[in-house]
């Protein structure tokens, strides 16, 4: 990864110079169209596009739009199908036996936007929770997860897939959705439709959930968790609270919400940004004068935070455009460490290389076994990620107590090599949130978490709340850590984790 990649500093306070100038006129206007055309916007978009390059994703379209007249909508297209990959070692299983499925369902309350999803039979029992899976981004494609991830099966080099042997499907009905709109297959054929808070997001999902368990009535009675990664961080509580709402307001059908569990997200980002310096001075990427003279931006980038709070707009932009001169700068003098698992280069753009998925989705004969038809796939969407610009610095911890307070499971965990959403800064904000358990989750003790008789990880937790640091894993846990990931989602699902209640005179008084 080369400096080019990164603005220089001096360029950063120009063009901040230059959008604080703006954002009176930024208050005034109607939200995201704004950054489409405002000069003063283009750095969002480019470090979006950065992201996205780094991550070897850039898309041939910045989002899914579709026209109207340009595409006929058939039915076969907007209701789910059963479907076998090709390529897939299972000859002797059937469509129906294999309990596959992949659709979309037109979301109510859009102009016409269409979401993507999949949704795997668990391979154990059709009475295991229902988990949905949510891949940040903003606005990269759960797929991700699905083929390199905790999926049924990882695709191979040559195109072909393999059973995972840790897929999520083991022990749950999961589902994987494109979101927010324009993201993965999700489309739609009006602007509107595109997403710029997380009030609209989790409408959205709310009204893509009640078309799934409307679809799929024997499921809606089962336990049902929310889980994902990264920015997910933000989708995730957004989304509990908005599900957990809609329970209490009987407002459709009554879904059986359990826990959420953010792996690696971003979720208070006043306490992570804070913890991006403390990180890397722990690992050694920086050294204590590195350390030293970035307390400037610390101290800046906390104050802007601040302004942001938990309710976005403009001087959330004003936040993540500062505050992300403290990541860079760590990037920077790290020399090329791919910032999602420290342990590993990022060779040259390629700090992972998922162009096995792009591919395999542009295949004619996986193409027509999903029924995409010729929407393209957008693996990554610098336009979703640009347009949720005043929503990344926003803080989502604040929903959580209330469902803490009503008994809805919450699981925080982190592989530690990750530096973009690090363990640190997650159990900080976790160790700081308020809530009714808070002083007993803080005194209760860090103990080991084993799988096999070995060591994974550690965790602490009380009552709903737990927090799991993962050994040997960057950002993407269940890729560096699939046996792992599988007993640690099985095992809090079945409310066996951490052990705190039978060790619990081991806590501090
Ligand atoms: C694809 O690769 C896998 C191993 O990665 C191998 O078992 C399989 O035979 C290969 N398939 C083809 C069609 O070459
Ligand atoms: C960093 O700052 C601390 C506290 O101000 C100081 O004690 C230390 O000597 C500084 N270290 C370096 C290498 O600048």
């Amino acid at each position: 990864m080369g400096s080019n990649l990164f603005f220089s500093q001096c360029i950063l306070s120009i063009l901040l110079f230059f959008f604080i100038s703006t954002i009176s006129t930024l208050a005034e206007t109607k939200d995201g169209s704004l950054f489409m055309s405002s000069s003063g916007l283009k750095y969002p978009k480019s470090q979006a596009e950065q992201l996205i390059r780094a991550l070897n994703l850039f898309p041939k379209n910045e989002v899914n739009h579709h026209a109207e007249e340009e595409y006929e909508l058939g039915e076969s297209r907007i209701v789910e199908k059963q479907f076998k990959f090709p390529f897939i070692d299972n000859s002797e299983a059937s469509v129906q036996n294999l309990g596959h499925h992949a659709g979309y369902y037109r979301l109510q309350h859009t102009k016409d936007a269409r979401m993507f999803y999949f949704f795997f039979e668990s391979r154990n029992s059709r009475t295991d929770p229902v988990v949905i899976w949510l891949t940040g981004g903003p606005g990269c494609s759960s797929e991700i997860a699905l083929f390199y991830e905790n999926g049924p099966f990882h695709i191979t080099s040559n195109l072909s897939l393999a059973w995972n042997d840790f897929g999520w499907d083991k022990v749950s009905n999961v589902i994987y959705v494109d979101q927010p709109t324009g993201t993965g297959f999700s489309y739609s054929s009006d602007d509107d439709d595109i997403r710029h808070t997380e009030e609209d997001v989790s409408n959205d999902l709310y009204d893509f959930l009640q078309a799934f368990f409307k679809e799929h009535p024997q499921y809606a009675n089962n336990d049902f968790y929310i889980t994902g990664e990264s920015y997910a961080g933000h989708y995730i509580p957004a989304f509990a609270a908005r599900v957990h709402q809609g329970n209490k307001r009987k407002e459709g059908l009554h879904i059986n919400l359990k826990g959420l569990a953010i792996g690696n997200g971003l979720t208070n980002p006043e306490i992570q940004y804070k913890a991006y310096t403390d990180y890397a001075l722990d690992m050694k990427l920086i050294t204590q004068s590195d350390y030293n003279s970035t307390r400037i931006l610390v101290s800046e980038c906390q104050q802007a935070i601040k302004l942001c709070g938990a309710k976005g707009g403009p001087s959330c932009v004003a936040a993540y455009m500062v505050c992300n001169n403290i990541f860079n700068k760590i990037v920077r003098i790290s020399g090329g460490k791919n910032y999602y698992d420290i342990r590993k280069k990022c060779e040259g753009n390629m700090c992972y290389d998922f162009s096995n998925m792009e591919d395999f989705l542009n295949l004619k004969s996986v193409r027509n076994a999903l029924g995409v038809g010729d929407i393209d796939f957008v693996s990554c969407s610098s336009t979703v990620y640009q347009a949720m610009v005043t929503d990344l610095m926003r803080n989502l911890e604040v929903g959580i107590p209330a469902l803490l307070e009503d008994g809805i499971k919450l699981l925080i965990y982190a592989g530690e090599y990750d530096l973009i959403c690090n363990w640190i800064g997650n159990s900080r904000w976790v160790h700081a949130m308020e809530w009714s358990g808070q002083k007993k989750f803080v005194a209760a003790p860090m103990i080991q978490f084993s799988v096999d008789g070995l060591e994974a990880g550690s965790q602490k937790g009380h009552g709903p709340l737990t927090f799991l640091k993962v050994h040997n894993a960057g950002h993407m846990v269940p890729m560096d850590q699939p046996k792992v990931s599988l007993e640690m989602l099985r095992r809090w699902m079945q409310g066996k984790l951490p052990l705190t209640q039978k060790y619990g005179h081991l806590a501090p008084m």
